[in-house]
């Protein structure tokens, strides 16, 4: 509704004086609501009644009645869900993203007549761990933690603070919190973070799916996850919580260093807190609500080469052949649109991918164990002769606009997107995903380009008489007949977030806004909502293809995403920040329970130099997800091409494949309790202040720790290293340790990787190999890790292994095992043992443990092997260990033996024993 002219025209010197500071969330937007009633629910839940105070006028008219509800959902999971007291509004549907539904709510006239006890003006409603306190004139609410009193998040404005206190309008909902200035933020992405993983007090933070590359700094890229963790230090004790704001809709988020303030073009306010009080439990909180990470097949641990523009299968078979010739492990091959027949979903082309020989080449990569990934766009290219358009139009599955279907351009031209919001296309695209799948094999899908991307914007028609594209010129500019939408207030709303990072319309380059889906859904509410659909309805049809665990690489994700879909950092530069870039957003992805990621090794585009090269596989074979990607417009970049690359990946990859069921082990902890795969150093160091902005290093699991080179010209990393002793895997006779922690300086020749693995760890390790398959049937070893000059000391391991096509990750049902190791050090005698649940899965695959290396021991030598299991030809071997030295803070650790005993042939699947003792120094 806009207001009358003359109004208007009052208000405009206003409006400018206000909208230019509204930029940087400086003005005074509403005047707040007053609580006119509150009532406990039946199953313990508070049910407020809001009434408006005064009304203001930019961004349109306010909400006058509003519903409150707050819940302690769980024990460590509190609710408040503000919305509107008559008429539903646009919320993530239930169905995407199951959850408990709020109370249906009583109408406003009820509520405001309701005869309950006129609220006190201030009061408290108390979870078990967090503590909801509002006031009522003006409605403000603070979240406590009960243990020590501690606001989390308090809703007041003063007079003096540069924002306004709740505003509820159709298309601008504000609501602030303060923050302490020493409290350290993670989240709130998609976002390529120049400052480092944590939030930087005034970067713009804004939230909406958008295909603008991942070079762009601080902008709404490819994924919505509107949630942050806060990490605070109270006298040298660590307490982590999370907030998610539950919402879909475009939003600025303006982070202050003492506050925070979401502004959001529509839906409701949901939010989640999570109580911590570690990151690890957040996280384990987060997902527990929003889905647990999907389990990946083990295989998607190997290394991935993937190109636009292999033009056809000879290119494909020669990279293949190549990796093998250079001794670089490889698992999967990928095409990215080259496969298909004039860029069109689930073809492909007759001459360049001619059938026949493709699924030779399939088969024979296969009796490897190699796999093979393609990909996905969601535009469905509109022509007369394509089965897929023909049967996706007859079945109406298609988003409207005007009724018709919408139309826009991606590379195959002109398209129609399917509404995944439809439970037709849904069944239509499993059809589709179906048919493909028996013309060509693939192992997993890649999902592109659905944010949904769109080279045109507005409302187009297909161009008569002209052919678009012709094929000269590049296929991204907009060829259709075009004309912006401004005369909606979705194409048009009146609070316009910095979409793309330069305040475009909000439909620029994406489906316009005020098309329509499923149910008279609008894209306007559901558009962040589009990749995180398409995932879902991906993850159902492969999963429903063959039974098989599937494997899924998204571009666009939203909360929840992790349950279905690996995700890749999107278009990035091949440079070195972009290298140091990949850090923290593949951390960031970590926290929103996406952990399978990774970025394109060797950057995007132009055109990486082979040092940056060298490094970048250095970083990226410990990626999650580990794969390079190169543009077409890029010279090759496979990690053959250059000897020294080569070489440097050996190196690298060679110890990832080896790491291979840690890492698999790490899938299943993630699946099990959302835990990261890789994680920010305080993850496992909380109370350790110095890590808290740490972006340059980063830990695979609680205990194994990447410390790369990330500049160019550098031999040498300054790397920090948390209190306690770290041992070198490349070098177990290397070793550092400190009681304060401290920056030390490793010498990093340009092959070399510094990677570390914590004390009181048991570490499980296989061979490696050329591929996944064949690493995982080599035999074991053990590396157990013990504090230096340890007298009494306790080190723990888990190790997870199943049959990685079976869709559930899961013990139970005889094709998985589990085993925890323990190993402990007293009074100079060592103990080793494994206790094993389901060991029938492990016995049948002969998995043995042949070697184990204890670490960071005291003592003079080992003696008096006794081992409960088999053994024969066991040797024993103690080495010293070198401690990189003179150690600032006088580490107390100056010297620690090795021990290593090979020529095991302990079975996975059995509990074992072994002991020895350490001699004294004399
Ligand atoms: C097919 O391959 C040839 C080279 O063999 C290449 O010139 C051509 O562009 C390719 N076609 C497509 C559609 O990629
Ligand atoms: C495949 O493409 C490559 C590079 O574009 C070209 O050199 C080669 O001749 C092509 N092979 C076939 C069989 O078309
Ligand atoms: C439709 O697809 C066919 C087969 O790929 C192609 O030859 C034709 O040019 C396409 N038509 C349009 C309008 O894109
Ligand atoms: C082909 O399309 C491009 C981009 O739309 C345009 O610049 C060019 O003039 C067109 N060429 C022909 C021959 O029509
Ligand atoms: C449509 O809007 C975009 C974004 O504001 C602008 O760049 C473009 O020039 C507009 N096109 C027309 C035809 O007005
Ligand atoms: C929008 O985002 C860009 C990219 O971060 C930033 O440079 C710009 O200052 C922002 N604009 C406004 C008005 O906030």
């Amino acid at each position: 509704m806009s207001p009358p002219l003359p109004n208007l025209l009052l208000l405009l010197p206003l409006l400018l004086l206000c909208i230019a500071p509204a930029r940087s969330g400086t003005a005074k937007i509403g005047n707040g609501y007053r609580l006119v009633s509150i009532e406990e629910t039946p199953d313990g839940g508070l049910l407020g009644h809001l009434q408006l105070n005064k009304e203001s006028s930019i961004y349109g008219p306010d909400i006058p009645h509003l519903h409150l509800f707050v819940k302690h959902e769980t024990q460590d999971r509190l609710r408040v869900y503000i919305t509107d007291a008559e008429k539903l509004r646009w919320e993530v549907p239930y169905d995407l993203l199951p959850r408990d539904p709020p109370p249906r709510l009583p109408s406003a006239a009820v509520a405001t007549s309701r005869k309950t006890s006129p609220p006190v003006a201030v009061s408290e409603y108390s979870g078990s761990q967090f503590i909801f306190r509002y006031t009522t004139d003006p409605f403000t609410f603070a979240v406590k933690r009960k243990s020590d009193g501690q606001t989390l998040f308090d809703s007041t404005s003063g007079d003096s603070d540069p924002y306004s206190a709740l505003v509820f309008k159709d298309q601008y909902l504000e609501i602030s919190t303060k923050l302490p200035a020493d409290a350290s933020l993670y989240g709130l992405g998609e976002n390529t973070q120049p400052h480092g993983i944590k939030l930087y007090p005034n970067d713009p933070y804004t939230l909406y799916t958008t295909d603008v590359s991942a070079i762009n700094l601080n902008t709404d890229l490819y994924g919505d996850h509107p949630v942050y963790m806060d990490l605070r230090n109270v006298g040298g004790k660590a307490y982590a919580h999370g907030v998610l704001l539950l919402n879909s809709n475009g939003m600025d988020v303006f982070y202050r260093g003492t506050s925070l303030t979401y502004k959001v073009i529509g839906g409701v306010l949901d939010f989640y807190f999570f109580a911590g009080p570690t990151p690890l439990a957040v996280v384990d909180q987060y997902t527990q609500l929003i889905g647990r990470p999907a389990p990946m097949p083990y295989w998607a641990f190997g290394f991935h080469q993937c190109r636009w523009g292999y033009h056809n299968l000879s290119v494909v078979e020669d990279v293949v052949a190549s990796y093998q010739k250079a001794k670089i492990p490889l698992d999967v091959i990928w095409n990215d649109d080259d496969h298909m027949d004039g860029h069109k979903d689930f073809t492909l082309n007759p001459v360049n991918y001619s059938r026949p020989k493709l699924l030779a080449f399939l088969e024979k990569i296969h009796n490897m164990g190699m796999k093979y990934i393609v990909i996905i766009d969601p535009g469905i290219g509109i022509n007369a002769t394509y089965g897929v358009y023909q049967r996706g139009l007859a079945k109406d599955v298609f988003i409207k606009h005007g009724g018709e279907p919408y139309i826009a351009q991606v590379w195959p031209g002109a398209v129609n997107f399917p509404d995944f919001l439809n439970p037709k296309t849904v069944e239509w695209w499993g059809d589709e995903v179906r048919r493909f799948h028996e013309l060509v094999p693939v192992d997993g899908l890649w999902i592109d380009m659905n944010e949904a991307s769109n080279f045109c914007s507005g409302k187009c028609t297909i161009p008569e008489g002209r052919i678009c594209p012709n094929g000269t010129g590049p296929g991204w500019i907009c060829c259709l007949d075009c004309k912006n939408i401004t005369n909606t207030r979705w194409d048009d709303p009146p609070y316009k977030i910095n979409a793309s990072g330069l305040q475009v319309p909000i439909g620029y380059k994406t489906i316009a806004t005020s098309a329509v889906h499923y149910n008279g859904v609008l894209e306007y509410d559901a558009h962040s909502l589009y990749g995180f659909s398409q995932s879902i309805a991906t993850h159902k049809a492969l999963q429903g293809l063959q039974g098989k665990r599937p494997f899924i690489l998204s571009r666009s994700t939203y909360v929840g995403s992790g349950k279905y879909v690996a995700h890749w950092t999107g278009d990035n530069q091949g440079n070195w920040e972009n290298l140091k870039y990949s850090i923290s957003t593949m951390l960031n992805f970590g926290i929103f329970g996406v952990p399978m990621v990774g970025a394109d090794i060797c950057g995007f585009y132009p055109a990486p130099t082979e040092e940056l090269c060298n490094r970048w596989i250095e970083v990226g074979a410990f990626y999650p997800f580990s794969r390079d990607h190169a543009n077409y417009y890029s010279p090759r970049q496979e990690l053959y091409q250059w000897d020294s690359v080569a070489e440097s990946a050996r190196n690298a990859l060679g110890m990832r494949y080896r790491l291979l069921p840690y890492l698999y082990t790490l899938n299943y902890q993630a699946h099990t309790t959302g835990a990261p795969i890789a994680r920010p150093l305080f993850f496992s160091f909380p109370d350790y202040v110095e890590s808290y902005g740490l972006s340059t290093q980063f830990l695979l699991g609680s205990g194994v720790m990447v410390s790369p080179v990330l500049e160019q010209g550098k031999t040498a990393v300054k790397a920090l290293f948390p209190p306690g002793t770290w041992f070198s895997l490349f070098d177990m006779t290397q070793a550092m340790s400190s009681k304060g922690g401290q920056y030390v300086t490793l010498d990093t020749p340009l092959h070399a990787v510094n990677v570390h693995v914590y004390q009181n760890i048991i570490l499980p390790m296989q061979q490696g190999g050329m591929i996944s398959k064949e690493a995982r049937k080599t035999p074991f070893s053990l590396v157990v890790t013990f504090p230096a000059g340890a007298q009494e000391a306790e080190a723990k391991g888990q190790l997870f292994l199943d049959n990685d096509e079976l869709p559930e990750m899961k013990l139970g049902g005889g094709s998985s095992t589990y085993v925890d190791f323990y190993a402990t050090l007293s009074k100079g005698q060592v103990k080793l043992w494994s206790e094993v649940q389901e060991g029938q899965f492990a016995l049948q695959n002969g998995w043995i443990v042949q070697k184990v290396s204890v670490l960071g021991l005291g003592g003079t030598g080992a003696s008096d092997l006794e081992i409960d299991g088999a053994a024969e030809n066991v040797e024993m071997s103690v080495s010293p260990q070198n401690f990189l030295a003179p150690l600032s803070d006088g580490g107390d650790a100056k010297s620690s033996l090795l021990v290593e005993i090979g020529g095991l042939k302990l079975p996975l699947g059995k509990n074992f024993a072994m002991s020895w003792k350490m001699g004294k120094k004399g």
